[in-house]
């Protein structure tokens, strides 16, 4: 079989798509985030903070109810043209099941990218290359892998589908830096990263 180019934009276009309610509930996390840290300020036996007053309840569900009021806006937009399809979601009521997972993962996977930072004796806000990018596209996998494997095989992992994969990888990056700049200018975070 042939792939065309068409083929391959619609595999990015997807990516670009599904991977949105991640970055929308880790940018909304910020811009709600305030009051009690999500780890009620206790420290583990290593003196360190579980978490660090970087992650508070607001932030966090915040951010996840951000994510799934826009996941579920694009299901119910994209439904209108493609009610099988939801452009990469699927079919309902599974589509949504996806939707809420995504920025459920997102920001579990901010959480424990914050517990390993302590865990490394790094402070909050303190830089950390890779970890800081990539944690909540790790933790939107880990939920995917464990409750949608199939959907999740078939849409990044099955052969042309990687492409999928890789526009991701590539895209979070590019995305991290810039809504951390609106972010720090916002002054909702102190460093632009
Ligand atoms: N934020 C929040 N709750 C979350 C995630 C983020 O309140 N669950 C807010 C906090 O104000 C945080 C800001 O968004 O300072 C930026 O998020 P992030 O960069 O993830 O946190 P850092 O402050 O850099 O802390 P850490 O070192 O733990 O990553
Ligand atoms: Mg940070």
């Amino acid at each position: 079989m042939e792939i065309t180019v068409i083929e391959i934009l619609i595999i990015i276009s997807e990516a670009v798509w599904l991977i949105f309610p991640a970055y929308i509930a880790n940018s909304s996390a910020v811009l709600f985030g305030q009051g009690k840290p999500v780890d009620m300020g206790r420290k583990l036996s290593d003196g360190r903070r579980i978490f660090g007053d970087g992650k508070t309840w607001y932030g966090l569900f915040g951010g996840i109810l951000a994510g799934i009021a826009f996941g579920f806006g694009q299901i119910l937009g994209s439904g209108i043209q493609f009610p099988n399809h939801h452009w990469g979601y699927g079919p309902v009521p599974n589509a949504y099941l996806i939707a809420l997972l995504i920025p459920v993962g997102a920001l579990l996977g901010d959480l424990l990218g914050s517990f390993i930072k302590r865990r490394l004796g790094l402070d909050r806000g303190e830089r950390i290359a890779g970890l800081d990018t990539y944690d909540l596209i790790i933790g939107v996998f880990i939920l995917l892998l464990i409750f949608q494997f199939n959907w999740f095989f078939e849409t990044f992992l099955d052969g042309i589908r990687l492409i999928a994969l890789l526009t991701i990888f590539i895209l979070t990056p590019l995305l991290h830096r810039f809504t951390n700049i609106i972010g720090y200018k916002l002054g909702k975070k102190k460093e632009p990263w």
